[in-house]
């Protein structure tokens, strides 16, 4: 803490008037460690111990990671099978209850955000595998009514909280969704947290939405919505912003707005539920860029959106760069290192990280680092060949998988990229030429 590391200074400096300041700062650090440590005590009030002290009850949330994306639009097929498996290895249940809680709008973040962060997202305890949305239940402590000190609070509290983490690791759960898909979802714990992290994380304003699909456009501006589990391809409508250009690219925002890029370089939103297209003001041709792939990638620290792009092969050297929305700026990233000279398509996981496709024989994924632009892994597809420009193509993640769709333009074939096994399959081919796809909470 600062008044030792005060005290450390206070020791080396020989000057008075460092001295003089020192005494100063250890006052202040004293006075507003005073203050603080007076707080504590009416935060805690607030939360936990005022229910404590009235019931001789502590209470508290446990939060697990799972492999489910949207995963508020599923129900648990028996909630007696969740209730079990919470309760199934415990040594000792005689003073706690579980009650099985719900998906939170928020994954698990890899980065170590403090948690008290107005972020959707929460740094789990230890590194999780699973990135889908976060499910927490509440844990309820019946305390021996002897128990009010908070050093024998501590001591169940700690006591039941080392219990879940051992025994409540890893949880398997049936669930539905509405259209009656029956999934197995793995859960694992992530971490605890003394506060309702529905509080914590506010539902969006797309809970009630009923997709859970991905969203393809072909060349030729029809708009599809694709089942990801049944690969199943349904025409939405066909999009007339332009008479004259084709669609080359497409993102969605995670509110809905799709963003898509014609061939003569204008920029267009659409709108889904009402099915209209709009022109923006967006000035092709910035810092080079006239074609480019794209994909929005959401900083929750500044609640802000930006555009990733990636440009084509019309104008190297190949670079990465954002297009903020707001004032339809370009600003470039970074270049590529020499070894990249194809166009790509970008997509980024559950947990915030910048993906691109590249075209090529074979066609390549790799991570790139947002910040600095580097190739962080490259991972070839043996089985997707096509030279330069000679295909029609599309990437999105969607789970802990990509999918990938390309053609020569005259079809598409739809594969699907497990990042865990590496492994890619062919699920299906379409006679459209797909060349965007994307996906959004909120459709
Ligand atoms: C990206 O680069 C920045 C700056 O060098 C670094 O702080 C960050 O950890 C990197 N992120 C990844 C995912 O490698
Ligand atoms: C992918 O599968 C479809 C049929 O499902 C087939 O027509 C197509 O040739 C396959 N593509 C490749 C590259 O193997």
């Amino acid at each position: 803490m600062n008044i030792q590391q005060s005290n450390q200074y206070l020791l080396q400096s020989r000057w008075a008037i460092q001295l003089a300041l020192c005494g100063i700062v250890i006052i202040f650090l004293l006075v507003s460690g005073t203050i603080v440590l007076g707080l504590i005590p009416v935060y805690l009030t607030t939360n936990d111990v005022h229910s404590s002290t009235q019931f001789n009850e502590l209470s508290f949330y446990t939060i697990y990671s799972s492999d489910v994306i949207y995963g508020r639009f599923q129900t648990l097929s028996d909630p007696n099978d969740l209730s079990s498996q919470l309760t199934k290895n415990m040594p000792d249940l005689s003073r706690m209850k579980t009650i099985p809680g719900e998906f939170l709008t928020a994954t698990p973040s890899n980065k170590q955000r403090r948690q008290t962060s107005d972020s959707a997202s929460i740094a789990c305890e230890g590194s999780t595998e699973l990135t889908g949305d976060l499910f927490s239940t509440k844990n309820m402590i019946e305390l021996p009514s002897t128990c009010h000190s908070s050093t024998c609070r501590e001591k169940y509290l700690m006591k039941y909280q080392n219990n879940i983490r051992k025994y409540n690791h890893r949880l398997n759960v049936d669930m539905v969704l509405d259209d009656s898909v029956q999934s197995n979802i793995q859960m694992a714990f992530c971490a605890f947290s003394s506060i309702d992290p529905n509080e914590r994380f506010p539902s969006s304003a797309c809970k009630s939405g009923t997709s859970r699909y991905i969203y393809i456009i072909d060349q030729d501006a029809n708009f599809f919505q694709f089942n990801p589990r049944t690969s199943a391809t349904t025409l939405i409508t066909s999009l007339t912003c332009s008479t004259t250009a084709y669609p080359y690219s497409m993102a969605v925002q995670s509110t809905g707005t799709v963003w898509i890029l014609f061939t003569d370089g204008n920029l267009y939103t659409f709108d889904v539920n009402t099915r209209q297209c709009q022109a923006t003001s967006y000035v092709s041709g910035q810092e080079g860029f006239i074609l480019f792939g794209m994909n929005f990638i959401n900083d929750y620290s500044t609640n802000t959106e930006l555009l990733y792009i990636t440009s084509d092969t019309s104008n190297p050297p190949f670079r990465l760069a954002t297009l903020d929305i707001t004032i339809l700026e370009i600003s470039i990233v970074s270049y590529y290192n020499s070894k990249i000279s194809a166009r790509g398509e970008l997509t980024k996981t559950l947990d915030g990280r910048l993906f691109v496709l590249f075209e090529g024989q074979p066609f390549i994924i790799a991570e790139i680092n947002q910040t600095t632009g580097k190739i962080l892994s490259q991972t070839p597809q043996n089985d997707l060949r096509y030279a330069s420009d000679a295909s029609n193509f599309a990437f999105t993640s969607y789970l802990s998988q990509f999918f990938i769709f390309v053609g020569d333009q005259t079809y598409t074939d739809i594969f699907l990229h497990d990042t865990r096994s590496k492994t890619t399959t062919n699920r299906t081919r379409i006679s459209n030429g797909i060349v965007g796809s994307g996906v959004s909470p909120c459709l």
